[in-house]
């Protein structure tokens, strides 16, 4: 018999896709093989997000189209990854009888150990602290870790649906990750953090991730010189709010700048409420730094923004984005936004509508509010209607899109830096990279450019891309 082959599916954010690859490579260790595709592969894991309720529906119906694939395949084994599993425990195998293993985030490297039980015809369960947002956690089970020294089996069969339950507290899996999974050479995301204590009112996060943990910054510069090392040269640091680093953000972009072999440097997500002068101090010093701040406003009205517990009011983020394009010539600044979040009024979503006008950013990503359970907002009626939140949606794109295409044309006749990423997907024949500002850039030129940055002249633009040829001048 051949090696057991895997599928993994990733939904969701960067960190999802971090903890794939990471779930990917000591799967890999563990002796298994990366199937070509689901058809083929003998386990097929989805790595969920449970952010808004339409994820969680996306993933729940590509299990039940493997119901053919299970009944010819019977020893397939379906497992449900990520913050779906966290959150639902063992409500997930009885939405979804299919499904063998549930583990949440932070076991990824027990997963070889949990395929073997699932092969072997039990159902595991797998959950950070056993803790779990919705239905009651494991009620007798006998909580501890599985195999290892200390590390004890729990197999009683505590609930009619799962047959062994590991439910303690895992060390973070940051993964000594080898690239053999990662989906560009030349770029690679490192967590420095996990969890998050922010507690907006509407976000799941901190009850699925936990609370913030961060990682030594000695830690993080070793993995990064070793990336750097292998041919990395843009690194995205990750984290749900970065700017709460426990051993400081400007610090460490300090400590890992000279890296050796490393060109870029970005981070992701920004809490408005931490973007501090120190900060923007070091992404205008450091010529490595990306000038590109992802700092989600998710409102303009200062009223919303307290009843998604923000922390800052609309004038403390106008004035942030001030002090940013004051101490940062030419950032680029993306942000997220919800619109009909409970008790949102016409006006105050015309709050955001201007906000976007007025802060003009390069790049919004705009969701319909979706109650979480568990959360404080779900306390409060859902009353926006369906239509509204999607009207609204619609509107704020729009208005985004007109940003946009306006910025990008002001970019037309500028060089811009970018590094080369490889072939384009939507035109082969051409290069694809993305700028400082993170802006994608389609221009012509050798394959042999890719993992390098080159200097190119913007010649056209659309809403989403810029266009440009090669600059020979410099
Ligand atoms: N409903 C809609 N959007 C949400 N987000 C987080 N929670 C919810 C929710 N319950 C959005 C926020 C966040 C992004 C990752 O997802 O805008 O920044
Ligand atoms: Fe969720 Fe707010 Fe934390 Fe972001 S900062 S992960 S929106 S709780």
């Amino acid at each position: 018999m051949g090696n057991i082959r895997v599928h993994i599916e990733t939904f969701g954010c960067q960190m999802n896709k971090l903890d794939s690859e990471t779930a990917a490579e000591a799967l890999l260790r563990a002796g298994f093989e990366i199937a070509d595709g689901p058809d083929s592969a003998d386990v097929i894991l989805f790595n969920t997000c449970s952010v808004r309720q339409h994820a969680e529906e996306r993933v729940y119906s590509r299990i039940g189209a493997l119901k053919l694939a299970k009944r010819q395949r019977p020893h397939l084994v379906i497992g449900v990854l990520g913050c779906m599993a966290q959150k639902d425990g063992e409500l997930v195998f009885r939405r979804a009888p299919l499904v063998d293993i549930v583990c949440g985030p932070r076991h990824e490297a027990d997963l070889a150990e949990l395929i073997a039980e699932a092969r072997s015809g039990r159902r595991v369960l797998a959950l950070d602290n056993g803790r779990i947002l919705t239905p009651s956690p494991p009620r007798q089970a006998r909580r501890g870790r599985m195999g290892g020294e200390g590390r004890e089996r729990t197999s009683e069969p505590a609930r009619a649906s799962a047959d062994l339950i590991v439910a303690d507290h895992a060390p973070p899996p940051y993964a000594e990750r080898d690239g053999r999974t990662r989906p560009s050479p030349f770029h690679a995301f490192t967590a420095i953090m996990l969890g998050c204590d922010n507690f907006c009112s509407y976000c799941v996060v901190p009850y699925v991730r936990g609370r913030e943990e961060s990682r030594p910054p000695e830690d993080v510069a070793a993995e990064v010189a070793r990336l750097a090392e292998s041919g990395v040269r843009e690194i995205t640091l990750l984290g749900q709010n970065v700017n709460s680093y426990a051993f400081g953000l400007p610090q460490l972009l300090r400590r890992i700048h000279d890296t050796p072999g490393l060109e870029r440097i970005r981070f992701v997500t920004s809490h408005p409420k931490d973007v501090s002068d120190e900060l923007l101090a070091a992404m205008a010093e450091l010529p490595k730094v990306c000038k590109h701040l992802h700092a989600p406003a998710q409102s303009g009205s200062t009223r919303i923004l307290h009843q998604m517990n923000r922390r800052y009011t609309r004038e403390h983020y106008l004035d942030m984005i001030g002090r940013a394009r004051r101490m940062v010539p030419g950032i680029e600044i993306a942000s997220d936004f919800i619109v009909g979040f409970p008790t949102e009024t016409e006006d105050e979503f015309m709050e955001s509508v201007d906000l976007v006008r007025r802060v003009e950013f390069n790049q919004c990503f705009i969701f319909k509010y979706s109650p979480r359970p568990g959360t404080k907002a779900a306390d409060i009626p859902d009353d926006v209607p369906e239509d509204v939140k999607k009207r609204r949606n619609t509107e704020l794109l729009a208005v985004q899109e007109v940003v946009s295409t306006r910025r990008n044309r002001q970019k037309q006749g500028r060089i811009m830096d970018v590094l080369v990423e490889g072939a384009s997907k939507n035109d082969p024949g051409k290069l694809a990279g993305r700028t400082d500002g993170n802006d994608i850039l389609v221009f012509e030129g050798p394959e042999s450019l890719a993992g390098t940055i080159v200097n190119v002249r913007i010649t056209g633009s659309t809403a989403l891309t810029l266009f440009g040829t090669m600059n020979d001048e410099r």
